[in-house]
């Protein structure tokens, strides 16, 4: 009896031992071999924005960006993780590091880019307004004094906010939501990117898209100022991706050419 005890414990301590051997080998492992491990580059977005990114029915992101992403870090030879975030939380994240970088139908503007740097861009977006098909609202003119719904952040937010009044700009953390409030009578209007908007109109009965567009931008990757190295990477991969037609291809397989 007394023996097995001590066996037991000369076991225990052997497993302590070894245990212990491992962890330091594997952190001596994990530093001189990291060149051979393949890198994982962490992506940020909001899936909330179709067909740039959204969540499938198997609850996976998908989309234009995604999949941008995906021959991007292919190319690099990286592993891609895609991170589901608030949209106003993106650009705070990539500048934290806690995200390698964002990709999420973002749009250039000068005001971002003092906080991040921006890929070459590889789409563009128009800020369009949604109304009710019976609306009173007929161009971006009559927009004046109306109560317009926006998602949190985005340039449909910064422009509306500057252009009619904080006041009369409801801000909602998601697009569907602003639209849910739209087909509530909460608001008369929504200003949002062009694709979501088509998404968003052909899953509501009784909205339209306005003819007249607001504002036409370019959809970017933002990283850190202080990751020169990866935008560079970033770039070049893109550049080839957009040069052999891939990016093209990706973009079609979402937006099909307007009848
Ligand atoms: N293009 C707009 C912006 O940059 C809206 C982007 C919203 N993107 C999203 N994934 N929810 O502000």
């Amino acid at each position: 009896m007394r023996r097995s005890i001590a066996l037991v414990v000369v076991l225990v301590l052997c497993v302590a031992l070894l245990a212990g051997c491992n962890t330091g080998k594997e952190e001596t492992t994990s530093t001189t071999d990291s060149k051979a491990a393949t890198k994982t580059l962490v992506m940020g977005t909001n899936a909330t924005f179709p067909p740039y990114e959204y969540v499938d029915d198997n609850g996976t992101i998908i989309g234009i960006d995604a999949e941008i992403a995906k021959a991007v870090c292919d190319k690099l030879g990286y592993e891609l993780q895609i991170k589901d975030m608030e949209f106003d939380s993106l650009i705070p994240a990539v500048q934290a590091g806690s995200i390698d970088f964002a990709m999420a139908g973002m749009t250039v503007t000068d005001e971002r880019k003092e906080s991040v740097d921006f890929t070459d861009s590889y789409a563009t977006g128009v800020q369009v307004v949604i109304v009710k098909e019976d609306s009173a609202i007929k161009t971006v003119d009559d927009l004046k004094d109306k109560k317009i719904g926006v998602q949190s952040g985005t340039t449909g937010d910064i422009y509306c906010t500057d252009d009619y009044g904080q006041e009369n700009v409801n801000q909602y953390a998601n697009g569907a939501l602003a639209v849910a409030a739209l087909v509530n009578g909460q608001v008369d209007c929504v200003v949002i990117d062009n694709e979501p908007a088509k998404a968003y109109v052909a899953a509501n009965t009784g909205l339209k898209i306005l003819e007249t567009e607001y504002v036409t931008e370019d959809y970017a990757a933002a990283i850190s100022k202080d990751n020169n190295a990866l935008l560079t990477e970033f770039n070049g991969a893109l550049k080839e991706l957009i040069a052999d037609g891939t990016v093209k291809t990706i973009v079609d397989k979402y937006i099909k050419a307007d009848a």
